[in-house]
């Protein structure tokens, strides 16, 4: 048996489909454990792009299982979508497996999280809009309904109508907003649940026993650290764990099985919603970043805020989900730049240094990061495909990663390409 996970160390984004597409060639299994239709996870293949938004990096190669995690919640309607989407294109699902344990997003979750964004005004989060809070909210507080639920129409009845009355109350008398009938949602939900009971069951006891087996197993994460609700900068997160500990939970399956840990890092930094960014630049810079990578969220269109790479907070990273090897994505986009910045820590506004970073946001805000600045390589490294091949200030750069992070170099991506990789460890 060998497992690997893929975990996003910064805002998310960094490319953890490319490098789960990548790992997925020598794994028998692609699970995503957390999340939902939040994520956007791009997948090129022979220079087609595939935007995966709940179907894991893995469905690419046909007969590989991929799981959709007791974790992760499920917006039916959009799983459909993406299904019929990638069924269009000739790729074969008949391996997807859906945990009958994952809970089911509904509209009113999607309308509750406009709403409150919408109350917020300028204190908004800056969500997908996709329900994500709201649905991980009712599963917290005990009163979600699960696939299980969903694939039985007596229960789901039960649960959805005392779902709606709640939620009816709140979007008459406190969102004012429009309420939903419960026949219409009813019948249109029971239609999903129809079509997506084939690939409903157990997923615990399935992903066990692949690992039972042999097989090996990868999981895949959504989002990423900064964006972890107990670890990242909260209120600013997502209501998941993206962190690595998120994934034992999420697919149910003990830690002393976790193996091959790695920390997806974009060579620079981004964030797309509100909240903070130390490294963020608004300047020329941070445009020429946005304009060469095409920084615009898959999910949302949203032009993605763009900034150096932030060490402190890859190294936070680090510590939380005891990674074993960076994987290094995006490389290339900053092939033109004639000097380079990393941030390696923080000052205050005593002038002293800080090397951790903190809980308190407004702290956070009064810290300004103390770059290393380093000269650029000015080459187009999209084709190298050796280590050895990449220019010295590339390297250096990349060792000055490895250095302020404490964590190995695993993967360097030089472009979105299955091929445009460099795999210094071959696990798996
Ligand atoms: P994810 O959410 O972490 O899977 O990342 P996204 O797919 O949302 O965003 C990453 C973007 O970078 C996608 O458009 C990828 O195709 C692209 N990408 C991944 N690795 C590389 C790379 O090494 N170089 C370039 N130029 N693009 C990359
Ligand atoms: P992938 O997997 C980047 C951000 C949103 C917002 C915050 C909360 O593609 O890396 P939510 O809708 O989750 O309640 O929004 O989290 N966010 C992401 N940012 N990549 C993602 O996923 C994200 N998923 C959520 O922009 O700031
Ligand atoms: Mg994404």
């Amino acid at each position: 048996m060998t497992t690997a996970m893929v975990i996003g160390t910064q805002w998310g984004d960094e490319g953890k489909g490319k490098i789960v597409d990548y790992l997925a060639a020598r794994a028998d299994v692609v699970v995503r454990s957390q999340g939902g239709n939040n994520a956007g996870h791009t997948v090129v293949v022979d220079g087609q792009a595939f935007a995966l938004r709940l179907l894991p990096s893995g469905i690419m190669y046909p007969g590989k299982a991929c799981v959709i995690g007791t974790g992760v919640v499920i917006d039916p309607k959009g799983l459909i979508a993406e299904l019929d989407s990638i069924i269009e294109k000739g790729i074969d699902v008949s391996a997807l497996e859906i945990s009958d344990r994952a809970h089911v997003v509904f509209p009113y979750h999607n309308r509750i999280d406009e709403a409150e964004e919408r109350l917020k005004g300028e204190k908004k989060i800056g969500t997908t809009k996709n329900g994500i809070g709201p649905c991980y909210a009712d599963k917290v507080n005990r009163i979600g309904i699960r696939m299980a639920d969903l694939m039985d129409r007596d229960v789901f009845a039960e649960k959805l109508r005392w779902n709606l009355a709640s939620k009816n109350r709140l979007f008459r008398d406190f969102y004012h907003v429009e309420e939903f009938d419960f026949d219409t949602m009813f019948e249109e939900y029971c239609g999903y649940a129809d079509r997506l009971r084939p690939y409903v069951r157990d997923t615990n006891y399935s992903v066990h026993d692949y690992i039972g087996e042999g097989k090996s197993v990868l999981f895949e994460g959504a989002q990423a650290t900064m964006l972890d609700l107990d670890h990242g900068t909260y209120p600013f997160v997502t209501s998941s764990h993206p962190i690595a500990g998120g994934a034992c939970i999420g697919a149910g399956i003990g830690p002393h099985r976790m193996e091959n840990i790695f920390g997806v890092v974009k060579a620079y930094s981004t964030r797309v919603g509100a909240g903070p960014f130390p490294t963020e630049l608004t300047d020329a810079t941070g445009d020429h970043l946005r304009e060469r990578a095409h920084e615009y969220g898959t999910v949302t269109g949203r032009p993605r805020r763009c900034g150096w790479l932030d060490a402190v907070g890859v190294r936070y990273a680090a510590m939380l989900n005891s990674l074993d090897y960076l994987a290094i994505t995006r490389l290339d986009i900053l092939d033109e730049l004639e000097t380079i910045k990393i941030g390696k820590a923080y000052r205050d506004s005593n002038g002293n240094e800080v090397a951790q970073y903190p809980a308190d946001l407004t702290r956070l805000e009064t810290l300004e990061p103390v770059y290393e600045e380093m000269p650029g390589w000015q080459e187009d490294i999209t084709g190298v495909r050796k280590y050895e091949d990449l220019p010295e200030n590339c390297k250096k750069y990349l060792a000055k990663i490895s250095e302020l992070t404490g964590v190995k170099l695993g993967i360097i991506s030089v472009g979105p390409d299955r091929e445009q990789t460099i795999d210094l460890v071959n696990v798996l």
